[in-house]
């Protein structure tokens, strides 16, 4: 949940900046009203989620025989109760922020400074997992891993995420007007080069992260952690095809027989399949490389 909702809220951050502007007259607003909508129910995810793992990491931390109280110096005393304190505020001031940044409209420098604050901070938040995570672990090659993770969930946010706010908007478009052709015609040929570049970052930035975490080939086989890698891989490539699908054939289609509706069933199944893939990250982080 803490990873699905980080990547929700930077794709209608990064939406919002790369995909709503060019978008022209009236749907333009209706896009920005979109990528909110998505931004309130991904940093919602988050605030939820991130209760959730603080928990998790606490039990596991925390010594049994001490009283609840001593754990306050946790949470005030060291590197990692700090992380925390920085996640805690910067997921409620988001979720704050995304409530006041409907779309622009006249008079509207309270909401785009609400956007901005929002994006920011999703963008800062992002950096969590490279911090709090294998990647942190990564002996002599922090410089190198750190960043890459960074960019990888950057990435995965404005291609799924961004996948999540085409959606969106069509219903959106499709409740108002009764059709969402039109909107998906206009949005899409916006949203394909940042899912392409996204989707390239992904790939590079994940196949260097198993370079830095799997110790040889036959780990991949012979650990869980390589297991679990490539099962998600596997997903990956599903969502490749999905994706690929969405773009080459059925966005041609769009006004054919069946109009939208081919391209949002398979898109709704690559959204599905991508969150399955969250999902198996969410599991390597919790794994250790090093174990069989
Ligand atoms: C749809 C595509 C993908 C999505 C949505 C995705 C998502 C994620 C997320 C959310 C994380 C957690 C970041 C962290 O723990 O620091 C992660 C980590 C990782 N991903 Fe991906 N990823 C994708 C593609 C790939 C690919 C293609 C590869 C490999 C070729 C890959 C390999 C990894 C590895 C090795 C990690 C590090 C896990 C750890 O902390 O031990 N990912 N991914």
């Amino acid at each position: 949940m803490f990873f699905a909702g980080l990547i929700t809220t930077w794709g209608a951050a990064s939406s919002r900046w790369l995909i709503a502007p060019r978008v022209l007259g009236r749907r333009r607003h209706s896009v920005i009203a979109a990528a909110r909508t998505v931004g309130l129910v991904g940093s919602t995810a988050l605030v939820a989620g991130a209760g959730l793992l603080f928990w998790r990491q606490l039990r596991q931390f925390r010594d049994p025989f001490l009283p609840w109280q001593e754990d306050a110096s946790l949470l005030l005393a060291t590197n990692w109760g700090l992380s925390w304190r920085l996640t805690a505020i910067g997921a409620v001031v988001t979720v704050t922020a995304f409530i006041f940044a409907a779309s622009d409209g006249r008079g509207s420098e309270l909401r785009r400074a609400a956007w901005i604050v929002a994006s920011s901070l999703a963008g800062a938040m992002c950096a969590f997992p490279a911090f709090n995570g294998h990647s942190a672990a990564v002996e002599g090659l922090r410089w190198l891993s750190i960043p890459a993770d960074y960019l990888h969930v950057l990435a995965a946010g404005s291609w799924i995420g961004g996948l999540f706010f085409v959606l969106i908007a069509e219903l959106r478009e499709r409740r108002q007007t009764g059709r969402g052709n039109a909107l998906l015609a206009e949005v899409l040929p916006h949203f394909t080069p940042v899912a392409l570049i996204a989707g390239a970052l992904l790939i590079g930035t994940g196949v260097l992260a198993s370079w830095l975490h799997v110790a040889s080939l036959d780990a991949l086989v012979s650990t869980r952690y390589g297991r679990i890698l490539l099962t998600k891989v596997g997903l990956v490539v599903v969502v490749l095809i999905l994706g690929a699908v969405n773009w080459r054939v059925l966005t041609p289609r769009l006004w054919g027989v069946g109009g939208a509706r081919p391209l949002r069933r398979n898109a709704i199944r690559e959204l599905t399949i991508a969150h399955a893939v969250i999902l198996i990250a969410a599991l390597l982080a919790q794994t250790s490389p090093l174990e069989d």
